[in-house]
């Protein structure tokens, strides 16, 4: 079973997408468990302060190292086996390279933040830093959710068919997918192509490829 901790401000977040289609019924099967850690509950104070003011000055609020490193501690304390990854836009980029070796891994904690980021030194305690992509979120959880999700669908026994995952965009060389169509045969004066409806199997995944290759060149530099 895989198992993901999530550490985060806001473990209601993440409710709604993982009891929702794919995610919801890998939980289900029990292929993978998730486990949110409230990075409020690692606070050492009285009035549970997780954040405060930048030294050196300027706008926002700066994560504290002591209630996330907590948090981290408590996410290795539970599974000693965890890789932990901070997601941040300052990170490496994440991809479907990645994202299957986190399923080889088979513990993963992600760690959340939000407001301007987080203390500098907090980085020592992270195995890594990644990045969904450059533009900047509200908040590591949206980002955490794109990580946890592409990693459920990929783990055995997640999707219907073992070939849906393996034949993905991305997972062969970086190709972007073919173009799909179903009925109508017509849509608006738009016909389906009609190799796609000759039933030659060798010509159809010949076209699709050549489309794959196209479009990947087109749209990807
Ligand atoms: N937090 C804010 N923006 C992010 C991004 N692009 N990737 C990962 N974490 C983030």
């Amino acid at each position: 079973m895989f198992h993901a901790q999530l550490i985060t401000l806001f473990p209601g977040f993440f409710d709604s997408p993982l009891s929702c289609s794919i995610p919801a019924r890998a939980i289900r099967a029990g292929l993978v468990r998730v486990d949110c850690l409230h990075l409020r509950d690692f606070a050492q104070d009285k009035h549970r302060k997780v954040d405060d003011t930048p030294y050196g000055g300027g706008p926002g609020m700066v994560l504290k190292p002591e209630p996330v490193v907590a948090a981290i501690r408590a996410a290795r304390h539970r599974d000693p086996a965890t890789r932990v990854v901070m997601l941040t836009p300052s990170g490496t980029r994440f991809s479907q390279a990645k994202a299957l070796e986190y399923v080889e891994v088979g513990h993963l904690t992600l760690l959340c933040g939000r407001y301007e980021g987080f203390d500098e030194r907090i980085c020592d305690y992270v195995d890594e830093q990644l990045s969904l992509g450059d533009y900047v979120l509200s908040g590591g959880e949206p980002a955490a959710l794109c990580v946890l999700d592409s990693v459920i669908r990929l783990l055995p026994g997640v999707l219907g068919s073992p070939e849906s995952a393996v034949l993905d965009s991305f997972t062969e060389d970086g190709i972007l997918d073919w173009p799909h169509y179903t009925r109508p045969e017509v849509f608006e004066g738009k016909r389906v192509p009609e190799v796609l409806l000759s039933g030659n199997h060798a010509e159809i995944a010949a076209w699709r490829r050549r489309q794959a290759i196209a479009r990947s060149r087109k749209r990807r530099r």
